[in-house]
């Protein structure tokens, strides 16, 4: 969990988001056990920003992992949003831990919650339940 915490935080300081000054880290673990991370990168047509989780997560994907085990957000006051909880879903084990971090660098102030995935969504959008 701390190489996790680690990686996330090294991610955030890349973080590209010049619009809402909010960065934010991810790591995720690869089912072959690799970890690989991403931030946050903003475009002045706000809607084609994304979130750190979705870089990191679509960067296992597109390396050939097959799904994640375990999720790393790590930012102030921490809360990954709706659209990234429903991908973390998609790619997820059943026993996979989200972890969250929230994190102040400048304040040094640091509260590590972790969650279980099936947490995350109330009634999550599966594909096997839509027949998908
Ligand atoms: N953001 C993330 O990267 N992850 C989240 O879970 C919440 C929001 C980013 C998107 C945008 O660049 C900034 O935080 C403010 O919304």
């Amino acid at each position: 969990m701390n190489k996790m915490i680690k990686l996330a935080k090294l991610a955030q300081k890349h973080s590209y988001s010049p619009y809402s000054k909010y960065p934010v880290g991810a790591s995720v673990v690869g089912l072959s056990g690799k970890i690989y991370t991403g931030t946050n990168i903003e475009n002045a047509s706000f809607g084609l920003s994304i979130c750190a989780e979705r870089v990191a997560i679509f960067k296992a994907i597109s390396s050939g992992e097959k799904g994640i085990r375990d999720v790393c957000v790590v930012a102030r006051s921490v809360s990954p949003c709706g659209a990234c909880r429903q991908v973390i879903i998609e790619f997820a084990r059943d026993d996979s831990k989200i972890i969250f971090v929230d994190w102040q660098s400048s304040k040094h102030s640091e509260k590590i919650t972790v969650v279980d995935v099936n947490k995350l969504l109330y009634k999550p959008f599966k594909p096997e339940k839509a027949g998908l």
